[in-house]
């Protein structure tokens, strides 16, 4: 088991915004966090990558207590994450974005290998190089945004919202990329509002609503699920 999160509840002042979530995710396999504005996404992403702290339950990577660890440390163990609204930096180039993924890696020797990977997956990046990221369309900066994380070569990918503000055509070719780079074994967590369009891309899925996971199994059932058609697609 790759990850495991046990019963684990997190807080905000006045919220419990997740209310002791479960989640099992193999290594290689691609799942789906799907729900709501509000339903909780962000922060499960968040408490994974250490940005929070669980105030009940475990969550283990390699069968390793990781909830009590700092965002650095957790990022050194292989565990990266693409945030919401991206978080480039828009003053700074495409290639010196790529370099800040890797940075806290502190390993120059490999990067020629992570970039020649990354212009593979996003041939588009290749041709921006020297671009301020700012500059980039949105779905350009998803992009950047996916191969920065690349360049840390992870063992675990949380993407948080990736489709977000992307034009369809646009989401179908990202999806199409993330499938690509979870084939080549980057075991992959995507958090997405946009239900029918993660259950085509994963093998499983959790749904959260207001932070209880309220169904899950394999990407197909769900998809069949009455519940999520109704909320989601709009059946
Ligand atoms: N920094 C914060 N302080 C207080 N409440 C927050 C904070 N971030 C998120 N919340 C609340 O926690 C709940 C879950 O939010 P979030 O994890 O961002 O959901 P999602 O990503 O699914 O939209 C919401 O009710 C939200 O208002
Ligand atoms: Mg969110």
């Amino acid at each position: 088991m790759l990850l495991e999160i046990k019963n684990v509840t997190v807080r905000y002042e006045r919220i419990e915004a997740l209310k002791s979530v479960s989640l099992r995710l193999n290594e290689g396999s691609m799942i789906a966090i799907l729900g709501a504005n509000g339903a909780g996404k962000s922060t499960l992403i968040k408490t994974i990558s250490g940005l929070k702290h669980p105030i009940r339950g475990e969550i283990c990577f390699f069968n390793q207590r990781i909830d009590r660890l700092s965002p650095q440390k957790i990022f050194a163990l292989g565990i990266v994450q693409v945030p919401e609204n991206r978080k480039l930096f828009p003053r700074m180039s495409v290639l010196e974005n790529l370099f800040m993924g890797a940075r806290a890696l502190k390993k120059k020797s490999v990067l020629k290998e992570e970039l020649e990977g990354v212009y593979e997956y996003f041939p588009i990046l290749k041709q921006r190089l020297n671009q301020q990221a700012g500059t980039l369309s949105g779905g350009e900066q998803q992009m950047l945004a996916i191969g920065r994380a690349l360049m840390a070569n992870p063992k675990l990918m949380l993407l948080d919202e990736p489709s977000l503000g992307l034009a369809p055509i646009m989401v179908e070719e990202l999806f199409h990329i993330l499938n690509k780079i979870n084939t080549s074994g980057t075991t992959t967590l995507l958090a997405e509002q946009n239900a029918l369009k993660a259950l085509q891309l994963v093998e499983g899925a959790y749904v959260l609503e207001t932070g209880m996971i309220t169904i899950s199994g394999i990407a197909e059932d769900v998809a069949k699920d009455k519940m999520i058609i109704e909320a989601y697609l709009g059946g």
